[in-house]
């Protein structure tokens, strides 16, 4: 009997990687989206690289009626993996508000119609940006959270707070947060990859934009950071490498191997590399010279974050298979694949 699996934003960016590892795993998967940032279009992506379409139910989260409703028809479910979350970090400063009701509404909304339905295992998609300024490198899970700087680290944080809660509340109930440090890349197919709505926010789309001369230049965000050369260190992490993470910390709630009723991993590759490397690797993977320009710090950037990544390896069996290259290579091939076939791709 296959285990049914619902997804909420499984259309966005490391939902849709994370429905094909399931997929792939041989879940039944439910994809629960508002569409707020994603495209029905991915249901086709998905069928095309899986052969399999995921059920989709058009839902948003924040509206209580539509969600019960929704969860009772899916009641049969073993487990949700929750990403449905607004996440531009510099969208979240301007308005708050949005962030504050959409990704708590939508959290605490889901939350209730598991409780509702006896559903009760669970995944949260969280963020490093948890641990606001490290206090020591690399982070481990037990490196105190932090006020994060933005009103999106903050519903991050909230988030994990009230999981721990509902979890204590409920001894039936498990969950598991995934802390992504910095999701980049693209699955191989070149099918589905990061759509970010407007200008980018984050480095990597900025710089595949900037090399498909949709964008005039890249803004390197300061470079006089106590790091290497300067620019600021990240762990990125290949998104398929993500996604694969999931589907350990799913089989790890199904099998009831957790320790704790609320565990927490560190999902990153536990390397860090800094802006000016990062654009050097995509000059000489994608052949494409990069404008680039320093500019003043941005608000809320840290010098540093990168993962320790030994508990997820010794309690998930999880490692990030990909490296820097095949994190470049495939976000290249995805941009260029979106210039080929924009009608097509969304
Ligand atoms: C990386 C580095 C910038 C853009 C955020 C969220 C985190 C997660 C990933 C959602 C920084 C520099 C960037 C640009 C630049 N988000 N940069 N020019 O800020 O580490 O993490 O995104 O899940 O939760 O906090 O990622 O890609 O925005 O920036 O110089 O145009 O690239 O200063 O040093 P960040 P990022």
């Amino acid at each position: 009997m296959k285990h049914k699996i619902i997804v909420t934003g499984g259309c966005g960016y490391i939902g849709s990687h994370t429905v094909i590892a399931l997929i792939e795993n041989n879940y039944d998967v439910v994809i629960i989206d508002d569409l707020s940032n994603s495209s029905d279009q991915i249901l086709n992506r998905i069928s095309k690289i899986t052969s399999k379409r995921p059920t989709f139910e058009k839902v948003d989260l924040k509206d209580i009626q539509a969600t019960n409703q929704v969860f009772e028809k899916h009641k049969n479910a073993d487990a949700v993996i929750h990403f449905a979350a607004h996440k531009a970090v510099g969208e979240s400063v301007q308005q708050p508000i949005k962030y504050y009701q959409n990704n708590l509404y939508t959290l605490i909304n889901t939350l209730a119609a598991m409780a509702k339905h006896h559903i009760n295992k669970f995944i949260f998609s969280s963020s490093a940006t948890v641990y606001g300024i490290p206090q020591t490198l690399p982070i481990t899970e037990n490196n105190q959270t932090q006020r994060p700087f933005s009103p999106y680290g903050n519903t991050k944080k909230i988030a994990e707070e009230i999981i721990e809660d509902v979890v204590r509340s409920n001894t039936k109930m498990l969950a598991i947060s995934l802390r992504y440090f910095n999701p980049i890349g693209a699955h191989e197919s070149g099918w589905i990859g990061e759509l970010p709505s407007g200008t980018p926010n984050n480095l990597m789309p900025f710089i595949t934009q900037t090399a498909a001369g949709l964008r005039e230049k890249l803004m390197v965000f300061g470079n006089d950071y106590p790091t290497k050369d300067g620019t600021p260190i990240r762990d990125y992490i290949h998104v398929v490498d993500l996604a694969e993470a999931h589907a350990l910390a799913l089989k790890r709630l199904l099998d009831r191997k957790v320790e704790n009723s609320f565990e927490v991993f560190n999902i990153g590759t536990g390397e860090g590399y800094s802006v000016l490397e990062i654009i050097k690797a995509f000059e000489s993977i994608s052949g494409v010279v990069l404008k680039y320009e320093i500019t003043e710090r941005r608000a809320g950037d840290v010098p540093q974050l990168y993962a320790d990544i030994n508990l997820a390896k010794e309690k998930l069996g999880w490692t990030a298979k990909r490296g820097l290259k095949e994190m470049i290579s495939s976000s290249w091939k995805w941009e260029e694949n979106l210039r080929k076939n924009k009608n097509q791709l969304y």
